[in-house]
């Protein structure tokens, strides 16, 4: 199948192929899709045969729940059941934006979307061009990362095209995606509400709203066997490149010094900025400046996909704290890494 690629960056001006982007989704085929966290693999996410085809091109485990993107908060009550007022409060606060609720499904949510399970996934993304493409198919879009499954997630057009060439029919060139990680992942049918995933809203944001949130133990370390998370793609190998990658938490210099003594020729590197001097010569990526986290949430997966280009055999990286967007950006560090860390925090200067 070949693949095309329609670049629309903004709403004027591409009505046409809005509209023939929006076709494909009616038509039940498959539609990378633009987003301001990662770019998505899109479907009718109340088709189940499309659905069904999202899995198979990801390589995804069919357990794994899709998540669905609407306009806004008005279609919380065609899709979900019991929808508390603490989701339309923070729809107010956050949507369009990168946070999807948890919240009772409706059943006309198919159970190939939702894995099996009775909550359903949602969220109104923060890029005009899909926003358009949802409003003109008339359907909720599901929608997974678009990277193959295990492979770090996709923040351009060229990264979709590299996992998903001749594997769907079309994919929507939007730009770069503005915010780098996904979503934050908010269970609103516990009381309290429950972090799933960190993501592109910071855990203080929603505490601001919705007042104390249990954190899920998968956001943090690696689960016990038999030990299951809440979002079930949280127990899964992720984001994870072909070498072997450690990260190191604590301050920034002794972080980067500790890596100098450490590293060989072959090992890669991921650091702030400030420190990419000590590793001149070497195959490094920088993660940007070390107090701007914006900067390094949107570098951060294209850092992870593109040592597989390289020869590197193992991988060293610098890890921003966990305030605000730190726990999004360290949480898929430390995924990347299978949770190996090593912590010089006691040794801060
Ligand atoms: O930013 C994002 O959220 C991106 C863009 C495309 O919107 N999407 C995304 O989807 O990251 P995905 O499928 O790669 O990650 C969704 C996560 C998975 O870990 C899945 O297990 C979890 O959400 N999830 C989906 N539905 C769930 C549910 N009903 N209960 C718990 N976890 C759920
Ligand atoms: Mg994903």
């Amino acid at each position: 199948m070949k693949t095309k690629l329609y670049r629309i960056p903004k709403v004027a001006g591409y009505e046409k192929e809005i509209n023939e982007a929006a076709d494909v989704i009616r038509q039940g085929g498959l539609l990378a899709i633009p987003t301001e966290t990662v770019y998505g693999l899109g479907a009718d996410a109340l088709n189940e045969e499309a659905v069904r085809s999202i899995f198979e091109a990801k390589g995804r485990p069919s357990d794994n729940p899709l998540i669905i993107h609407v306009p806004g908060s008005e279609w919380l009550e065609c899709y979900c059941r019991q929808v508390p007022q603490t989701a339309y409060d923070l729809a107010e606060a956050f949507w369009p934006g990168p946070l999807t609720m948890i919240l009772s499904r409706d059943p006309i949510v198919p159970n190939r979307t939702t894995g099996g399970l009775d909550t359903v996934g949602v969220r109104c993304p923060a890029h005009p061009v899909t926003l358009a493409i949802i409003a003109a198919a008339g359907v909720p879009i599901a929608a997974p990362s678009a990277n193959t499954s295990g492979r770090p997630s996709c923040t351009n057009a060229e990264d979709v095209l590299e996992d998903m060439n001749e594997k769907i029919p079309a994919i929507v060139d939007g730009g770069p995606c503005q915010v780098g990680v996904e979503s934050t992942i908010l269970d609103l049918t516990v009381t309290p509400p429950q972090l799933l995933r960190p993501g592109g809203i910071p855990l203080e944001a929603l505490e601001s709203v919705v007042g104390t949130i249990t954190v899920d133990r998968a956001v943090t370390g690696l689960l016990k066997p038999g030990e299951q998370p809440k979002a079930p793609g949280m127990k899964y190998r992720h984001y994870a490149p072909h070498a072997k990658v450690t990260v190191l938490t604590g301050a920034g210099a002794t972080t980067a010094d500790y890596i100098r003594k450490h590293c060989s020729p072959q090992s890669g590197i991921i650091c702030f900025e400030e420190y990419a001097l000590l590793f001149e010569g070497m195959e490094v990526h920088l993660l940007g400046p070390e107090r701007d986290k914006s900067e390094q949430a949107r570098r951060v997966f294209d850092a992870l996909r593109k040592f597989d280009h390289t020869k590197v055999t193992e991988i060293y990286a610098q890890c921003p704290d966990d305030s605000g967007l730190g726990l999004a950006i360290g949480n898929r560090l430390k995924k990347a890494a299978g949770f190996r860390i090593i912590d010089l925090g006691e040794k801060e200067i």
